[in-house]
């Protein structure tokens, strides 16, 4: 069963260090963290937030980011004990080279195009509204109603141009737009919370309520499967709400890819990925609490949430400038996202997985700008014409599913390589993974079941393009093949 061999720790870290494939260290701890906070913050909070209290939670969206956020701070210890074991870009596809085999790690590799590629998409949407709310472009150019959404393509491919040619995004230029996204969430706070009505939060948790017809299909698999009837609000709309606001918690993983960058790995990568996550988890649950005492949740479903509360409470002047907050802070989303995206292929390329020549380098600008490009356009195709609900859930369970398999990596190679230096050591193993495993598959469940369909016809395109491309061409299986004459090293169990 060759598709199940694993890629041993030691040559995935060897690669790594190969001429051509040798990328600079030159971040520390509080870069990672300034890194994680500048993929984290995004459409998430920005737009999700007031989505789903209008829709699903009400004010108890506040008790979805809760719930959410322990599922991030399980998967992330997972993560955190990974990266700085295997400290390889790649992220999840790498890990699940070392533990589960090339098979589940295409599986992963096709997966992280939903987290990543897609996930760029849906945020880019959300920069579109809010530079429409800026501007007040009109509703055929930018924004919500747009199709094509012009906004979202224009800046896809704008950071296209910049990752081909400027490829490296300066750590001065992140740490600004962390600056500024920041500013503005501490501005949200500081401000809104002289607005809160108390009234506004009641009923805390809205009855239930039958969904409407028309998104009978949006029902979340776990209430067709309990076999009741799909509805809004009550804690079965919380539940609902967590999966899908999980969206504003993904890119503490991404903070992983950056591995094979970090001075010190074994020590700042735990650092970074822990830190990025308990800041937004608090600053989440504080905006999130603003927003909905300060106007009606039933006010708040809009592409641009955070600036219509302070519409509301006639204070126009804030919006905008939330507006220019959001639009420069989640810029640095959509870059770092593609920029994951390119990564992951260029791993998946490496080990001959996808056609070497994607992974080409520009002679002059030293970037791999063939794979870029294909991003790029592919990013913005899906930016222009599907609207952001569907994305961002997808952008979700992809990225659950990859939770699911780090943490299950985890107990895997404690088992398989035990003599593995662990500088950061996951508390509670078996049961930690397990109760990770158990708690993503959970917020799954409570996606809706299109959003199932579409991954598992995803994940059916994925297989097929293994079968048919990556399965023969693996530089692991032809090493395997090789005459003895030729040796290669041992694949782990
Ligand atoms: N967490 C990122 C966002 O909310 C993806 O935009």
């Amino acid at each position: 069963m060759w598709i199940f061999r694993t890629k041993p720790v030691e040559d995935s870290i060897k690669d790594t260090d190969e001429p051509e494939y040798r990328l600079r260290r030159s971040l520390t701890a509080v870069d990672l963290a300034a890194f994680g906070i500048g993929v984290i913050v995004g459409t998430g909070i920005f737009v999700l937030t007031g989505q789903q209290a209008a829709i699903n939670a009400g004010p108890a969206i506040v008790l979805s980011f809760v719930i959410a956020g322990v599922v991030c701070a399980l998967a992330a210890m997972c993560y955190a004990e990974f990266a700085s074991t295997v400290p390889v870009a790649g992220s999840a596809y790498t890990f699940s080279y070392a533990t589960l085999g090339e098979f589940v790690a295409w599986i992963i590799g096709w997966d992280l195009c939903l987290e990543l590629a897609l996930g760029a998409a849906v945020v880019s949407r959300g920069w579109s509204a809010y530079l429409q709310q800026l501007l007040d472009l009109p509703g055929w150019l930018a924004g919500d109603k747009a199709l094509p959404d012009w906004g979202a393509i224009f800046i896809v491919l704008a950071l296209g141009v910049v990752m081909i040619v400027g490829m490296k995004m300066s750590s001065r230029l992140t740490n600004v737009l962390v600056g500024v996204k920041l500013a503005v969430i501490f501005f949200v706070i500081g401000l809104g919370i002289f607005f809160i009505k108390t009234s506004n939060y009641s009923p805390f948790i809205p009855p239930a309520q039958p969904a409407p017809k028309a998104s009978g299909g949006n029902a979340p698999l776990l209430q067709v499967l309990a076999g009741v009837t799909p509805q809004h609000f009550g804690w079965f709309g919380v539940l609902a709400a967590a999966a899908i606001v999980f969206f504003a918690y993904i890119g503490f993983d991404i903070v992983a890819t950056a591995a094979e960058e970090t001075k010190n790995p074994q020590r700042d990568m735990p650092r970074g990925i822990l830190a990025s996550l308990a800041i937004c988890a608090l600053l989440y649950v504080a905006v999130s609490a603003v927003v909905t005492g300060m106007t009606k949740y039933t006010n708040l479903n809009t592409g641009a949430p955070l600036a219509k509360a302070f519409n509301d409470v006639g204070q126009g002047w804030a919006a905008k400038l939330i507006a220019l907050g959001a639009i420069s802070g989640i810029t640095s989303v959509i870059l770092v996202m593609m920029l994951g995206q390119t990564r992951v292929f260029f791993a998946m390329s490496r080990d001959g997985l996808l056609p070497p020549a994607i992974a080409k380098v520009h002679p002059r600008f030293g970037t791999p700008w063939v794979v870029t490009i294909l991003t790029c356009v592919v990013v913005a195709a899906l930016a222009g014409f599907i609207p952001l609900s569907e994305l961002s859930e997808l952008t979700s369970i992809g990225t659950l599913f990859a939770f699911v398999v780090v943490s299950i990596g985890v107990v895997i190679l404690r088992r398989t390589r035990p003599d593995l230096p662990r500088t950061f050591r996951a508390p509670g193993v078996p049961w930690l993974p397990v109760a990770s495993v158990a708690a993503s598959v959970w917020l799954m469940l409570n996606l809706p079941v299109e959003t199932w369909i579409r991954f598992v016809v995803w994940m059916a395109v994925g297989l097929a393009v293994y079968f048919l491309y990556g399965a023969r061409h693996s530089r692991l299986r032809r090493a395997g093949q090789r005459a003895p004459e030729e040796p290669v090293a041992p694949t782990s169990a």
